[in-house]
């Protein structure tokens, strides 16, 4: 095999194994895992803002798009939609996604963890 061939056969197979960890998350779960990120974030619809934004409707919005919270610039200029692949991406390490935010989390390692909590989160609506 070219390794032109070799290279699109592990980019599919890349995709087709995040689209499957997502379809396996499993919202009760992430709740649990979620405990840890509910010190600094509130999910409740006009609950107002912790040490990080409210997360009532995360799922789909424009990042930096809470009023009355105060983002980080880096935050600010970010511009990401929070897709279940963005916010997987955030949750297993938001200072490689966006470096200088100013999320204090180092990230979820475990993939079953991940896909739970992004499960967790597109219930918030
Ligand atoms: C120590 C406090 C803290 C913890 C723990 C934390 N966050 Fe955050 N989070 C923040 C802060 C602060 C920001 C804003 C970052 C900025 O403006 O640079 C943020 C931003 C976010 C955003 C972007 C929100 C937006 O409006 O664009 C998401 C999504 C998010 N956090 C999800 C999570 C999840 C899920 C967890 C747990 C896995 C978590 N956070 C854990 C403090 C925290």
């Amino acid at each position: 095999m070219s390794y032109g061939k070799i290279a699109a056969a592990s980019l599919l197979a890349v995709g087709l194994l995040s689209s499957q960890a997502f379809a396996a998350g499993d919202p009760v779960k992430g709740k649990a895992v979620f405990a840890r990120c509910a010190i600094c974030h509130n999910v409740e619809k006009d609950g107002g803002n912790g040490v990080g934004p409210n997360l009532f409707g995360i799922a789909g919005r424009k990042s930096a798009s809470v009023d009355g919270f105060n983002y980080s610039g880096k935050m600010k200029a970010a511009n990401i939609t929070w897709t279940d692949e963005n916010l997987a991406k955030w949750v297993s390490g938001p200072a490689k996604m966006v470096p200088g935010n100013k999320m204090a989390f180092g990230g979820i390692a475990q993939k079953s963890q991940i896909a739970d909590v992004v499960a967790y989160l597109d219930t918030l609506k």
